[in-house]
């Protein structure tokens, strides 16, 4: 299992979680179920998703001590303090437990509030409601207008990151702030799997060529939440210390950058 991250707070972070976006709502006790028989410890989910109450019956059955729980605001509506204190009592009560990690799901830069929503989120923090808190999809612009502005730099920045999309400046702008990068759509939404250059790379290892390229994202030093629904696919995706790709692999693998994204762009949804 590969080490976890420390956090600019003290507390740690897995390095791999599993992902619950596009988990059915159906499917997603027996995939926590699945995932946690399979090692993970930190669960990444979000209001937006539309499974937490599940996620929240779940958690009822395994050790929750062992894991992590992440959620995340949306703000769809309103991003006022109320709004963002409304929603975090909504998810604590559907997940009926602590929440760890909270995040601003988007910056939704057009409506300018993302910095009096961190005031709100560090203000959760400071209560104790929440122990750590970060962002998701800010670029360097937005993250360091929050650092600037509250003084308090997010632990984490949760981004579209895979071989296509490395993200490689952003990922050196969070190494100099004690920010991790952690990657969501790790595997471009599996579309990525299919590239020749990367199945060259796993035959040659006899790895896969997730695991190929979740061990690429370890490499880099990022943590990342690769999403799956099968109980083998879950297994293999958290079994990556086995095997390492070379300088030369790493490369190889940077030349696959197209800046091609699988998801939305943060200006994108306002
Ligand atoms: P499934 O859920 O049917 O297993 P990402 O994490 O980048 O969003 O990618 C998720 C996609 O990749 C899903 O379609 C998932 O399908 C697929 N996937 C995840 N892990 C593996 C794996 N080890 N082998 C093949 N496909 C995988």
């Amino acid at each position: 299992m590969p080490a976890d991250f420390t956090l600019n707070d003290a507390t740690t972070l897995p390095a791999l979680g599993f992902g619950l976006y596009k988990v059915p709502a159906e499917l997603t006790e027996q995939v926590i179920a699945d995932g946690v028989a399979a090692g993970y410890r930190l669960v990444d989910g979000a209001e937006f998703y539309g499974n937490e109450e599940e996620v929240g019956r779940a958690l009822k059955h395994v050790d929750r001590d062992a894991l992590r729980v992440t959620s995340k605001f949306w703000g769809e509506e309103s991003q006022s303090r109320d709004a963002v204190l409304r929603s975090f009592d909504a998810s604590e009560k559907a997940l009926d437990t602590h929440i760890d990690i909270y995040m601003i799901h988007w910056p939704r830069p057009a409506r300018n509030q993302y910095v009096d929503v961190w005031r709100t989120l560090i203000e959760l923090r400071d209560a104790g409601r929440v122990t750590t808190i970060g962002v998701s999809n800010f670029t360097e612009a937005h993250v360091q207008r929050l650092i600037d502005e509250t003084g308090v730099t997010p632990a984490v920045n949760q981004v579209e990151s895979h071989p296509w999309l490395p993200q490689h400046d952003l990922r050196a702008f969070h190494a100099a702030h004690g920010i991790v990068t952690q990657a969501w759509s790790p595997l471009g939404r599996g579309r990525v799997l299919q590239d020749p250059t990367l199945a060259a790379i796993a035959e040659r290892l006899d790895v896969t060529v997730a695991q190929v390229i979740i061990r690429w994202h370890l490499q880099l030093g990022s943590a990342l939440i690769p999403k799956s629904t099968h109980p083998e696919r879950l297994r293999q995706n958290n079994d990556v210390d086995g095997f390492e790709l070379s300088e030369e692999d790493m490369s190889t693998i940077a030349r696959l950058e197209t800046g091609q994204r699988t998801g939305t762009h943060p200006d994108d949804r306002q």
